[in-house]
């Protein structure tokens, strides 16, 4: 995949723990739908996929990184200041779209980490509201700390009352949380109580993030005879992987 890289301008560098960051980017205009990723980096030699947490149309761009301590990447994008210049490829991808998705009651958004960045792009759209009935976001992080975009989140459940926020934190007791693993709650049933919907043949799930819960959410999924989409054999599940 060949593609011109663009120099955008780092106008804010959010940081939300120690390894939680959002870089907002004035730049280019890029054609997308919500759901996409584009590859940025510092030098166009060393990029990685990001999803947009933006919503189409929107002069600034918004991507949601996490520190991985190792990485070659991600931490020197922590560290970007205002004013520094952040590479973003001309061509955003990817199938985690609503345009792939075909009609369902429930439309279910089910992340780990920062795999909730693409669904906070959908949820900014007009078209989860028109097409289903309810729409559940969900999100498992390690830590309480780590439930980032409160803001956003409360204002789009004010906005939209067909909307259902759950959240999951794994690694301390957190009030009005879900307690472990998002496909160990699909199965005892757990997380179809806290979203008071249920979660079946007339939904359609949509999984980001870390690529462990993508295969057991699957696996739990598929108990309830759901199964992935393909454009010639519909289902049920969609999903992005990380890594
Ligand atoms: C389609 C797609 C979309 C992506 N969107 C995002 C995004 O919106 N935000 C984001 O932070 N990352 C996203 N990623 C991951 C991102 O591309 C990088 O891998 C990540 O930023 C780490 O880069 P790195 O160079 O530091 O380490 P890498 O060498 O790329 O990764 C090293 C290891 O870090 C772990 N890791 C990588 N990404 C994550 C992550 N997001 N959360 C937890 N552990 C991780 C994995 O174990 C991986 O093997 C996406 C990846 C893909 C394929
Ligand atoms: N989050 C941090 O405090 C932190 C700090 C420094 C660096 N990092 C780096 O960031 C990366 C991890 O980031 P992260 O915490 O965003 O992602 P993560 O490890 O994917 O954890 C996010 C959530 O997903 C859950 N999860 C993990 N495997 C799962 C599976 N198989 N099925 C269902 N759920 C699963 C985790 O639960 P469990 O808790 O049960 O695993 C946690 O609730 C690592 O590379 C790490 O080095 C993270």
């Amino acid at each position: 995949m060949s593609a011109k890289f663009y120099a955008g301008r780092v106008i804010e560098n959010r940081h939300w723990t120690d390894t939680l960051f959002s870089l907002r980017v004035e730049g280019p205009r890029l054609e997308f739908e919500a759901g996409q990723f584009v590859r940025i980096g510092i030098e166009p030699t060393l990029v990685r996929a990001f999803s947009l947490v933006n919503p189409p149309g929107d002069p600034v761009l918004e991507f949601y990184g996490v520190v991985v301590p190792q990485g070659p990447l991600s931490p020197r994008l922590a560290h970007l200041k205002k004013g520094d210049v952040l590479q973003v490829a001309s061509n955003p991808a990817g199938f985690l779209v609503l345009s792939e998705v075909p009609d369902a009651e429930t439309l279910w958004l089910v992340s780990t980490g920062t795999g909730i960045a693409p669904f906070l792009s959908i949820l900014r759209t007009e078209t989860p509201w028109r097409r289903f009935r309810n729409v559940v976001l969900v999100h498992a992080v390690r830590y309480a700390r780590e439930l980032a975009y409160a803001e956003l989140i409360t204002r789009i459940l004010q906005q939209r009352p067909s909307f259902r926020y759950v959240t999951f934190v794994s690694r301390e007791p957190t009030p009005g949380s879900l307690a472990g693993r998002i496909p160990a709650a699909i199965r005892d049933g757990r997380l179809e109580d806290a979203a008071g919907l249920a979660l079946g043949l007339r939904s359609h799930v949509m999984l980001c993030g870390n690529p462990q819960m993508l295969k057991d959410a699957t696996a739990a999924l598929a108990e309830r005879g759901m199964r992935k989409h393909r454009r010639r054999n519909p289902g049920h599940i969609a999903v992005e992987s990380f890594w």
